[in-house]
């Protein structure tokens, strides 16, 4: 759709047994990589005019009907990360959220980054956004934002930490990592201890904060079954009238080593559903 068009609303739904039925503050920034180096990131500007445009959330773009969804959709996943809903499961960590699909277009990069910025513009808590499509990477695109090193350069290269790749933005509680150069082994990299490592530390070092991972189609590419090994919930994006039943079922079963899977429906068309503004509600 054409950048100028309001954007399609995002519903939830329960998952697998069921059918699917589916402020900007630019200055005095907080330090954001407690690296044992002391560096500090460099800080990028998102382009708000064009999420805004896009009909997405942005600093200029909080009361949409856009954001008004993803205050629901982000919600469940803030309790569950927060531990309150789940207390007694502590073997995954339930901050690690990977966005995914079936298939290319069905929007994950922009669930993804209407997630972020929902949780980080709201200031419920900071929130570090991974774009981990090796394949096609398209969150710096997305928020306007050039960047060269990422993810793939820090599992690849031992000289550099965190600090030299994760960008600081100029919303006080959002930082990117953008997915990198293009590597020829990026998949076989991600799957190795490195990537394990990389997880665990960020785990580890960023307790608090909600790491969102934007990923691949889960019928395209290994990634998603790779990072659903590690992450501690999934948003799994169902396009209305798109997806197809047999084709959520396959990629639901590539992920599925990952039990807090939530569907999330969207691009639901106003007029089709008669519900498209509501909210199914998560399961797992
Ligand atoms: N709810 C929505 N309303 C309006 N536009 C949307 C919506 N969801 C996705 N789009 C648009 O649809 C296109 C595809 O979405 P997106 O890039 O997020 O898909 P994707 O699943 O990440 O695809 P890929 O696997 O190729 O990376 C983009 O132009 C995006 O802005
Ligand atoms: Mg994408």
């Amino acid at each position: 759709m054409s950048s100028a068009t309001p954007a399609m609303p995002a519903s939830t739904l329960s998952p697998q047994e069921k059918a699917p039925a589916p402020k900007v503050t630019p200055q005095a920034l907080p330090p954001v990589s407690p690296h044992s180096t002391g560096k500090r990131s460099r800080t990028v500007v998102v382009n708000h005019d064009a999420l805004a445009a896009a009909g997405m959330i942005s600093a200029k773009s909080e009361n949409t009907a856009i954001a008004e969804e993803f205050r629901f959709i982000k919600r469940p996943l803030l309790l569950k990360a927060s531990g309150e809903s789940d207390p007694d499961s502590n073997n995954r960590h339930r901050n690690l959220i990977m966005v995914c699909s079936s298939r290319s277009g069905d929007g994950k990069t922009f669930s993804a980054v209407n997630l972020a910025m929902s949780i980080a513009l709201e200031r419920d808590l900071t929130v570090m956004l991974v774009d981990a499509d090796l394949a096609k990477p398209s969150v710096t695109g997305v928020l306007g934002i050039e960047a060269d090193l990422g993810l793939i350069d820090l599992i690849s290269d031992d000289t550099l930490d965190m600090s030299d790749v994760l960008l600081r933005t100029d919303i006080d509680n959002l930082t990117v990592l953008p997915a990198g150069r293009p590597h020829p082994l990026a998949t076989e990299l991600l799957a190795s201890d490195k990537m394990e490592k990389f997880i665990d530390d960020v785990a580890v070092r960023y307790p608090d904060r909600i790491v969102i991972f934007d990923s691949a189609p889960a019928l395209m590419n290994s990634i998603p079954g790779v990072l659903s090994l590690y992450v501690g919930q999934i948003v799994f994006v169902v396009q209305a009238d798109k997806s197809t039943q047999e084709q959520v079922n396959a990629a639901l079963g590539i992920v599925d080593s990952c039990d807090d899977i939530y569907l999330l429906l969207n691009k639901v068309r106003k007029g089709k559903h008669q519900k498209d503004n509501a909210y199914y509600g998560y399961s797992n």
